[in-house]
């Protein structure tokens, strides 16, 4: 087959501002099987990236709302983000992860740690160990308690991957996780509920995962 006159085109959620028609290729749902066990892992409280149409929970923040603009302090986030425009989320969502904790780190060998480090916040008491279990403290310190992020798994060499995730990866932080999800999603468009063989975009997705990746449940 010859290649020769063959344009390469982008997938339209790869591409950046397409500008009349950037909400029309943001609004991308994810598909009710696909959300279903991350909700029943997770238990999310609300969806901060969506539309009346497509979003996955009954409390939302949409374009007007602005998910971007809003605390998301006790919450358990779902977010989906616009691939238009990916960074403000990531950066949204450590800002609402790590404000409000004034973190102490009990180093191993530590008396109180019985082997495992762990970090405490001095002003809430909440304990965060590094085998991933969670206590949580008293109210008082404002952040997300859990934040789940939908992203396209294809970006790693970009600026906001590089800097947003990589960094945080590599310290291995035991509050950040990244999974790399099998298959290829098949995102539905305003309108569709089931979409062609050749609709599927060509890239895989991953989750952001601040906070504990599994419930106390998987846990014991
Ligand atoms: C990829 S879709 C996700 C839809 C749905 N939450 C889901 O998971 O199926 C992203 C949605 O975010 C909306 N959106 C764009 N900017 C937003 C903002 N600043 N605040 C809240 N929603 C926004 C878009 O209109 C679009 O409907």
């Amino acid at each position: 087959m010859s290649l020769v006159g063959f344009k390469a085109q982008n997938h339209p959620q790869q591409t950046r501002f397409r500008a009349a028609a950037k909400d029309e290729i943001d609004d991308r749902a994810t598909p009710l099987d696909v959300f279903g066990p991350f909700h029943e892992r997770f238990g999310f409280t609300v969806d901060v990236a969506a539309a009346g149409h497509n979003t996955k929970l009954e409390r939302f923040y949409d374009l007007e709302t602005s998910g971007l603009a809003q605390s998301w302090a006790g919450e358990r986030v779902w977010c989906n983000p616009p691939y238009s425009n990916i960074r403000p989320w990531v950066e949204k969502a450590w800002q609402e992860w790590d404000q409000g904790h004034s973190w102490l780190d009990v180093p191993e060998g530590s008396l109180r740690t019985r082997g495992t480090p762990f970090r405490f916040c001095k002003g809430c008491d909440r304990e965060e160990w590094q085998n991933g279990i969670v206590r949580e403290g008293i109210a008082g310190c404002h952040n997300a308690q859990q934040i789940v992020m939908l992203l396209p798994a294809n970006r790693t060499e970009q600026k906001w991957w590089q800097e947003l995730v990589e960094i945080p990866l590599r310290a291995k932080r035991h509050d950040f996780h990244c999974e790399f999800l099998p298959g290829r999603i098949r995102f539905l468009r305003k309108g569709q509920s089931e979409i062609g063989p050749n609709e599927r975009p060509p890239f895989g997705c991953c989750l952001l995962i601040w906070g504990a990746p599994s419930t106390d449940k998987e846990q014991q």
